[in-house]
């Protein structure tokens, strides 16, 4: 059994008892814990445009808890004030190559379920205020110490403080505090209040989730269903009975509607598994520009021979996601939204088309044996989920 980090737990017994549930605090999950980004390094992401980055200060200029967007300036960095602010960057993961291996010790929970490492750098004071976030999140301490209150049950129906961009608790008494320093790490479920004060200069790694909701499940149903021209049977109302009044759409027509919309989804398996798919793959839209940018051309199968033998290799693109799955008839490999098929007897290939190792000559020898295999890399080469050592 895998240990669940520098614990008596094991990653399953992890899963079991807290995922999900309840917090859990623990200290030293990763001894020596070595951030490889420093702050300067942080704070120079924040200047990059296609980098999501916020500023918040406690009592700023446009009043309390103010969010300001990057990309900053050094010029914004050098009129804050020494304490009570905090810098936010997202998807660090995939801006740092060097720090996508931290997201991998995540691996116990799906890939397609793990979002992204946001760094916070905060002076002494620094928070971002009590809050909830609707995602399960892992706040592993990176730098310096942070003093966390937590509440010890979910909070479901959250009163925030008005007219602020940011949805601070309007109330927060927390059941529990502790100072977390370098290498601790504390669990949070979702909807859990939290507020982590900076102690001294700290650095904070998040290590959050994705959970798409059902309204976003059924949009992608939706459009799986308009692209399939699935859906096209009518209500139907045998049995009817004489209304009293003919206006009314009444108990027995509203359960058959109901009922309708239930077959749909009951019957549809590969369309339902065809937008799960697509969902968990899509590109996030403040990743689009930067997932295009690491992209290459897409290229035939005798393109692709001719490189390698060239020497080249195929790299993953961070910022795009991959996922597969099963159908009754093959495999569907998903990449930036869009699904590639490969036959059943080509399982072998997955872990190569779908890992994070990079595709040189050996590796396009095993997949030649699989036509699909071999078609599907171009396709997903197309789709920019793995591109040219040297970006094109
Ligand atoms: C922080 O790093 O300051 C905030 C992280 C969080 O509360 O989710
Ligand atoms: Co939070």
């Amino acid at each position: 059994m895998t240990a669940f980090f520098n614990s008596e737990l094991s990653q399953q017994q992890f899963l079991t008892q807290f995922w999900q549930k309840k917090p859990l605090l623990i200290r030293q999950a990763l001894p020596g814990f070595d951030p490889l980004l420093s702050i300067e390094e942080l704070a120079g992401l924040a200047c990059e445009e296609d980098i999501e980055s916020r500023l918040i200060e406690e009592t700023g200029e446009a009043g309390p808890w103010q969010c300001r967007h990057g990309p900053f300036s050094d010029s914004d960095f050098a009129a804050l004030p020494a304490s009570h602010w905090t810098l936010l960057v997202q998807d660090v993961d995939k801006h740092v190559p060097e720090l996508a291996p931290i997201m991998r010790r995540f691996s116990f929970v799906p890939e397609w379920r793990r979002d992204d490492l946001m760094v916070s750098f905060a002076p002494v004071g620094g928070s971002v205020g009590p809050h909830t976030d609707g995602y399960d999140v892992f706040l592993l301490q990176a730098l310096g110490s942070r003093r966390w209150q937590i509440s010890h049950e979910p909070l479901q129906e959250a009163e925030f403080i008005d007219g602020l961009e940011l949805k601070i608790l309007r109330e927060f008494d927390a059941d529990e505090s502790w100072d977390l320093q370098p290498g601790d790490m504390l669990y949070l479920p979702p909807h859990f209040a939290h507020h982590g004060v900076a102690l001294n200069d700290c650095m904070t790694f998040s290590i959050g989730f994705r959970a798409p909701t059902q309204l976003e499940m059924l949009d992608a149903f939706m459009q799986t269903l308009t692209d399939q021209a699935g859906g096209q049977q009518r209500y139907r109302d045998p049995g009817l009975q004489v209304a009293e009044d003919d206006r009314l759409i009444d108990a027995a027509a509203l359960s058959r509607f109901k009922q309708s919309l239930m077959n749909v989804i009951e019957q549809s398996d590969n369309w339902i598994s065809d937008a799960v798919g697509r969902l968990m793959t899509e590109t996030k839209p403040s990743l689009l520009f930067l997932a295009d940018l690491n992209s290459s051309e897409p290229l035939e199968e005798s393109g692709l021979s001719e490189k390698m033998l060239g020497g080249e290799r195929l790299v993953r693109n961070s910022y795009i996601r991959l996922a597969w799955l099963e159908t009754e008839d093959d495999f569907r490999v998903y990449a930036a939204g869009e699904g590639v098929s490969v036959a059943k007897q080509a399982s072998e290939a997955l872990p190569v088309l779908t890992g994070d190792k990079p595709i040189a000559l050996d590796e396009l020898k095993a997949l030649r044996e699989q036509p699909t295999a071999l078609s599907a890399l171009c396709a997903l080469v197309g789709l920019g989920a793995w591109h040219w050592d040297e970006p094109e």
